[in-house]
């Protein structure tokens, strides 16, 4: 028998496949953002072609026009307030469905999405599964205005927490900060292992001028992983869980 070796994009695509069997006809969908969302846009967008109906919020302009480009029927949260479904990646994800995202740059607007959705299902390939998250730098997204002092307010934070590591700036271009869609910095804090997420996750929550960070907690119902072996599904997706 000849074992064919799966390369990391073919991971992530069938991941990708593998919740689009969920997605059924006159669902409304949040598209996440990144490498592995983006398999699942491209082959919703087949699916699309092939006349299924499915009205989409996308979690960044890139997706959007991804999307756009395959001819995805496209709304916003404003028009379309409430979703069935959110599929999107994550950079990190441990056991108990909690998640670093953001390495894309889009967490504000993905978490936006995902909130707004009944279930958020996360596609990935079993390189991003940890037992503690925070190998991962965590990105934290801040408001350009004092942007320095809201950078030594999270080191503070984070240092009642017992975690120190160097905090970045994320940088487009040697003399460019990376903007967001919504024209924020972001900060990658490379704290290293998080153990108490939560009360991280709390406390950056209530920083002047953080406008939001990497940790999703809570909101991710399962994850497709994709591995050599096949496609595991951990969490509900039956969509009936809590
Ligand atoms: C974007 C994200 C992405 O979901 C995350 O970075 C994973 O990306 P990829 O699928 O390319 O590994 O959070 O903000």
């Amino acid at each position: 028998m000849t074992v064919v070796a799966l390369s990391a994009e073919a991971m992530k695509r069938a991941a990708a496949a593998a919740a689009l069997e969920t997605v059924t006809h006159g669902m409304k969908l949040g598209l996440g953002t990144g490498s592995t969302a983006a398999h699942f846009v491209d082959l919703l967008g087949a699916r699309v072609r092939d006349g299924l109906e499915v009205l989409c919020v996308p979690t960044s302009e890139r997706t959007r026009a991804q999307a756009e480009g395959l001819g995805i029927r496209l709304s916003t949260l404003d028009e379309t307030p409430e979703l069935d479904l959110t599929v999107d990646g994550a950079d990190e994800f441990d056991a108990r469905l909690r998640l670093i995202k953001g390495g894309g740059g889009a967490l504000l607007r993905e978490k936006i999405v995902a909130a707004a959705s009944r279930r958020m299902v996360v596609i990935a390939d079993a390189t991003k599964e940890v037992r503690t998250l925070g190998a991962f730098p965590l990105p934290v997204e801040v408001d350009r205005f004092g942007a320095r002092s809201t950078q030594l307010h999270i080191e503070r934070v984070a240092r009642g927490l017992g975690l120190i590591g160097t905090i970045t700036r994320r940088m487009a271009a040697p003399d460019a900060p990376y903007l967001t869609d919504g024209g924020h910095y972001i900060f990658d804090c490379a704290f290293g292992a998080i153990d108490a997420p939560e009360a991280l996750a709390e406390r950056l929550s209530c920083i002047p001028g953080v406008v939001d960070h990497g940790l999703f907690i809570g909101l991710a119902k399962a994850i497709f992983i994709a591995g050599a072996k096949g496609v595991r599904i951990i969490g509900d997706i039956s969509g009936e869980g809590p």
